[in-house]
Order: C-alpha cells, then sequence, then structure tokens
C-alpha cells in the first residue's frame, strides 16, 4: 500500500509547472478512434487515467507509441473490435466517452458501464443515452450493466440537454461528428476541455462551431483525418495549486495555464485576501497564509467548479470567520469532510451546503482520499496542518495528478510516497505470487 506522509507547516516557494488537463485527454484519447491515420497528440499528463484509457485502446488493437516523455502517436486503423468489456472500463469512469467514439466510428458500440471516482452515489448517464437516440442509435442497457448502441447510419438532430451535461456534451459530439447532417446540441457544457475536444476534432477536419457557449453546431463530415495536437493545461491541477499556496502562505509562480480558465478560482483566492498576478501564460500566488473567510457555490462553467471545492474546504478550515460552500453540481460531494473533522476542522454539512467556522489550528491526522479532488483536499490540509498526516487511498489522487509528491517537494513541502512493506494485501500477493 502507498501512503503520503506529509509534515505540515511549511510555506510554499519557486515554481510549479502544471500539465496537461486530465479531463480534455481522456476523451481526445478515445477521439482518436474516429480518424483515420495517425494521431499524435502532446502534453499528454503522465497519471494513471491515462495509462488505463491507453490500455484499453492498445488491448482493442490500436498501435501506441510514446514519442517522448508527454507525447504519443495512437494510430487506430488497425482497431476492429466495438465492444469493451468491464474488466477495461472498471477503472476509469471516462471509459463511457468510448460509447460515443466507437458509434462515431463504426455505428456500433458494447461498453460495459465504467468505474472511477464515485463520489456523488449513482452518476447517471441518461442525456448521454437520450443524444444517441436522438442521432438515430437503438440503445439497450445488457444485465443493467453494458450500453449496447447501434445506428444503421447516424443522422444529425437537433438535442436539447435537461441538464448541463460535460459528459454528454462529449460523448454526443463524439457520436456526431460523422453522422449526416447538422447535430445541434443545446444547453451544452462550456468547459475548457469540451472546447479542447472540438479544436482536437476540427484538426482532424470536423466542422464543429460554438464550442464554449451553450449551442454547439455539428455539421458531419464523412472523413476524419490524423493530425498533430497538444492538450490544454489542467484548470484544476492549476488551482489546487493556487490553493495551497494561498493556505500555507508563500509566493509560487504556476506555469504552463491559461489564466482565463482560472478567473472563478483566482477571483475566490483573491477574497481570501492572497494576491494573485496574472501573466500571459502563467500566475503568481502570493499569500501570507491568514486567509479570510469566503462563500462557494460550484456551478457549471464559467461558475465556480465543483472539482475545486474540497481543496477550498481544506484552506478555508483555518481561515479566519464561518465560510459557506454550496455544491451545485453533485447530490453529494462532501464525504471527504469526515477526514477534515478528524484533524479538528469544525464543519457542519446539511445536505448540499457545508459551514466551516475557521479555526486555529488543524492537527495532522491519518486520513484517506475518498476520491481525486477529496484527495487534494487531503494534501491541502496536510500542509497547513500541525504535525504528521498519512493519507491513504493515494491511487485516487495518482488518477489525476502529475507527480504531485516531486511538485509539492519542489516547492518546500515535507511530503513523501511511502511504501508500506508490510501491508498484508500486499505480503498475501507476494506470498502467492
Ligand atoms: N447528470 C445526469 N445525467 C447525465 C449526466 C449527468 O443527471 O446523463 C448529472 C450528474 O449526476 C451531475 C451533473 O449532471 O449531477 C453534472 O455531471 P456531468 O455529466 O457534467 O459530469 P461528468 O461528465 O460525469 C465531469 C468531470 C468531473 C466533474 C464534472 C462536473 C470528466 C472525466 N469528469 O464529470 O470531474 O466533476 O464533469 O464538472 O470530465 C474530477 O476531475 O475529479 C471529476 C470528477
Amino acid at each position: 500500500m502507498e501512503k503520503f506522509v506529509i509534515n505540515g507547516g511549511n510555506k510554499l516557494n519557486g515554481e510549479v509547472s502544471i500539465s496537461g488537463a486530465k479531463n480534455s485527454v481522456v476523451a481526445i484519447l478515445p477521439a482518436t478512434l474516429l480518424a483515420d491515420g495517425v494521431c499524435v497528440i502532446g502534453n499528454v499528463p503522465n497519471i494513471s487515467d491515462v495509462t488505463a484509457m491507453l490500455e484499453i485502446l492498445k488491448t482493442m488493437g490500436a498501435q501506441v507509441k510514446l514519442v517522448n516523455q508527454n507525447t504519443y502517436k495512437i494510430d487506430t486503423r488497425t482497431v476492429s473490435s466495438d465492444t469493451v468489456p468491464y474488466d477495461l472500463t472498471r477503472h476509469l469512469r471516462a471509459s463511457y466517452y468510448l460509447i460515443g467514439a466507437l458509434l462515431g466510428r463504426s455505428s456500433s458500440a458494447k461498453v460495459a458501464m465504467p468505474g472511477g471516482c464515485n463520489f456523488g452515489g449513482v452518476r447517471p448517464i441518461d442525456q448521454h443515452l437520450k443524444g444517441f437516440e436522438k442521432l438515430g442509435a437503438t440503445v439497450t442497457m445488457e444485465e443493467n450493466a453494458i450500453v449496447n448502441a447501434n445506428a444503421k447510419q447516424l443522422t444529425g438532430n437537433s438535442i436539447y440537454m435537461d441538464i448541463v451535461s460535460v459528459g454528454a456534451t462529449v460523448n454526443i459530439m463524439l457520436a456526431a461528428v460523422k453522422a449526416r447532417g447538422l447535430t445541434v446540441i443545446e444547453n451544452a457544457a462550456k468547459e475548457p476541455h469540451i472546447v479542447d475536444l472540438a479544436n482536437f476534432l476540427n484538426s482532424m477536419g470536423a466542422d464543429i462551431r460554438g464550442a464554449g457557449t451553450d449551442v454547439i453546431k455539428i455539421r458531419g463530415v464523412s472523413y476524419l483525418h490524423g493530425c498533430d495536437y497538444s492538450i490544454i493545461p489542467d484548470q484544476i491541477e492549476a488551482g489546487t495549486y493556487m490553493v495551497a499556496v494561498a493556505a500555507t502562505g508563500g509566493n509560487v509562480l504556476i506555469k504552463n495555464v491559461v489564466p482565463k480558465h482560472l478567473e472563478s478560482i483566482s477571483t475566490k483566492i483573491v477574497e481570501t485576501g492572497a494576491e494573485v498576478i496574472e501573466y500571459d501564460d502563467s500566475i503568481r500566488v502570493i499569500s501570507n497564509g491568514r486567509l479570510q473567510k469566503c462563500n462557494i457555490k460550484t456551478m457549471p462553467h464559467p461558475g465556480f467548479p465543483t472539482d475545486m471545492q474540497p481543496q477550498f474546504a481544506a484552506a478555508l478550515s483555518m481561515a479566519d470567520g464561518t465560510s459557506i460552500i454550496s455544491e451545485g453540481v453533485w447530490d453529494n460531494r462532501f464525504k471527504y469532510v469526515d477526514h477534515l473533522v478528524r484533524m479538528g476542522a469544525q464543519i457542519e454539512v446539511n445536505g448540499k451546503v457545508a459551514v466551516i467556522t475557521g479555526i486555529e489550528e488543524l492537527k495532522g491526522a491519518p486520513v484517506k482520499a475518498d476520491d481525486l479532488r477529496a484527495g487534494a483536499a487531503m494534501i491541502i490540509a496536510g500542509l497547513i496542518a500541525t504535525g504528521r498526516t498519512e493519507i491513504e487511498n493515494v491511487i485516487y489522487i495518482d488518477r489525476g495528478y502529475e507527480n504531485v509528491v516531486e511538485k509539492f517537494a519542489a516547492l518546500g513541502a515535507d511530503i513523501r510516497r511511502v511504501i508500506f512493506e508490510d501491508d498484508p494485501i500486499i505480503k498475501g500477493i507476494r506470498s502467492a505470487g
């Protein structure tokens, strides 16, 4: 078992470079299934969600080659299957993008429902399936767990999304890009990774307009070629370092970012009293580590991102005054609060609202990463706490943060990845050969 061990109290100083965006790359890798040629994709983060998605593509028959540290050459022309079993999809939530990509590629997809972070209880995909059906696919569920989608010929249509969904917007774009005629997605998600996917598909010859607004128009094309593309920087990874610096105190230049994508996060950091200076492709955060309370309501982009609320909750648990966080995207995203409370935080959760009464001191404790962003919150809590914090379940953090221990350590944090050799489960596996 691996844990992160943190001795809190150090200020963060120096520079950190942000990796490619997880939520872009997990959509763009399946999108390579639509290309009749080689895609060269740069700025691919070295995270376990990427490893899992590349393994799926390889198992399906794609040729995947690492060209240099963060660049992959992917040729999916050798893929012959339209079926993805559960032992492949169970590792990451975004494997449901294979439904849209395979449907767009060959009008047929049979994909087992995925695993991944499960902070919100059930994570429905009704809007994805509704979109596929609107494009002319017949969708059935086998054993409640395998999506089977087929069409003679996908045909463009007007699709109004009942709720704003990142995943459904991506999946419908993937399915519609080679459909006959015009598809219009209304009430579409506007996240930077939606725009990134549209730019990637357009680089392959697609005709997609309006990505980044709530109406996306896709005129189907019959052929998509390979392309060279570079993934955008990860907005949430950047935001996580920004909050960490604000909370610990220090002065850090966060490089390789798009400041415009960070506006909602920067605004809140400034409200807590830290200083944020924007440059063209970097951002500096300066803080004395004494934060003021602030209130946050999470919303789809350009609102404040839900994927940043756990990190803010950790920071605000030591702010002056009482902060209120309202979760507006997921039904239940406060599971991590129990761990902060174990460290001494005063947080009351009532449904989708958390009330955080700032205290003088968090105390290091053994805690768990219940999901990816909950794990990021535990790191921040550990950095500002007095004493030693041990974080279990770091596999969740490795899903979305490249070299997180190395990056924080380079900024001056006392953080280590420790492999507990005496873990009974690991011992059992070893002795079983
Ligand atoms: N929803 C439905 N029906 C659907 C789809 C979604 O009711 O068919 C609901 C969800 O239950 C949720 C809301 O709509 O309440 C928004 O869900 P969305 O579909 O936008 O989320 P997602 O696509 O499953 C992506 C990110 C999440 C991020 C959310 C919201 C990826 C791979 N994941 O999930 O990122 O929290 O958008 O911004 O892009 C993370 O990175 O840690 C993470 C969980």
